[in-house]
């Protein structure tokens, strides 16, 4: 049995499959020669990431495959429900980066309160000439300890994300359209565990007692936060955006970001990806990743043994 592992797959992932018999090509075919390649070579299982698109055309034209893994979440640019109709397998890993998209959230919120996006872009011009002066603006930062965090939409990395919240002293609220109420469990190192019983509230309501807000809720077909939702917040709210472009309105928050009614925000996703809006870019209050909130080695890792595990489960 033979697995193309087309947009990469973690040694480890490699090693169990080997280990389950599996044969693994790692090369990066082109998705024009995609068809040929797998036919050329028998593939049974293709996985990719986000990069190989896996349409229809590409399924009917290959006969030897019989399963397709996403690593990650969306399925965006696989034709799920035609691979499924030809009795192909089609897999992914929804679980397995939450807690690296969770602190990621962190890193950003951590940046906020302290100004680090700001201070590590004027250090290196004028850390030597201007210490003081620097040392005057970024002073006066805050702590997220005691503070209230609004985290929109309450599924695998909400959860995560309120984990880490609750284990730093922060009050959790949170609205879904699904979840009410929940027991959210934090488990720690030596064996201890605590369960916190949470219960779900209106977007209004979590808008208007926030200090910091997140947002993981999937992609939406319109913004979840707008111009409107922006002037239900607190003065000086910090938001994160680590889910999908087009669920904040950009042009709303920079313009919330102009009045001082966000004092900062943290973007790891948005609507114009990949070319980011340049006065997003160029903002001085805003924090940026380039969409790596899944894209840790850890991730990559568990990715990785979880499509193997599933493979070696469908096809062995
Ligand atoms: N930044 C990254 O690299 C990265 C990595 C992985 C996932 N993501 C994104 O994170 C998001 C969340 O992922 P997840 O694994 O937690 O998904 P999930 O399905 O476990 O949770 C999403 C939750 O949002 C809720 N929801 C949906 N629409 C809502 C709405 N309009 N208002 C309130 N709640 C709503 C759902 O009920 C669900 O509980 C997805 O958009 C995913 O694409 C980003």
């Amino acid at each position: 049995m033979k697995v193309l592992a087309n947009d990469g797959i973690s040694a480890s992932g490699v090693q169990k499959l080997e280990q389950g018999g599996f044969e693994v090509l790692t090369t990066k075919v082109a998705q024009e020669q995609l068809v040929n390649f797998i036919n050329e070579n028998n593939v049974n299982a293709l996985l990719v990431r986000s990069a190989t698109e896996v349409r229809k055309e590409l399924i009917d034209a290959c006969t030897s495959l019989q399963l397709i893994g996403r690593g990650g979440v969306g399925m965006d640019n696989i034709d799920v429900a035609h691979a499924k109709s030809k009795g192909i397998h089609v897999i992914n890993t929804p679980a397995a980066s939450s807690e690296s998209v969770a602190e990621l959230v962190f890193a950003h919120l951590f940046s906020g309160v302290r100004y680090l996006h700001d201070s590590n872009r004027n250090m290196p011009l004028e850390g030597d000439s201007k210490f003081k002066q620097l040392k005057k603006s970024y002073g006066g930062g805050s702590e997220l300890r005691g503070k209230t965090i609004g985290i929109i939409g309450f599924g695998r990395i909400g959860q995560a994300t309120a984990k880490i919240a609750l284990g730093i002293g922060m009050k959790v609220l949170f609205t879904d359209s699904n979840i009410k109420e929940l027991d959210l469990s934090l488990d720690f190192y030596n064996g201890q565990s605590l369960t916190f019983h949470l219960k779900s509230n209106s977007l209004d309501d979590v808008l208007k007692h926030s200090d910091f807000l997140t947002l993981h809720v999937p992609a939406q077909k319109e913004y979840i936060i707008g111009a409107q939702e922006f002037s239900k917040m607190k003065d000086g709210v910090g938001i994160i955006n680590a889910s999908r472009g087009g669920t904040v309105d950009e042009v709303a928050l920079v313009d919330a970001l102009e009045t001082g009614k966000v004092a900062f925000a943290g973007l790891d996703v948005y609507e114009s990806e990949p070319n980011p809006e340049i006065k997003i870019l160029m903002h001085p209050k805003i924090s940026l990743t380039p969409h790596i909130g899944a894209a840790t080695n850890e991730a990559q890792d568990r990715i990785g043994l979880e499509l193997a595990d599933q493979i070696i489960e469908l096809l062995q």
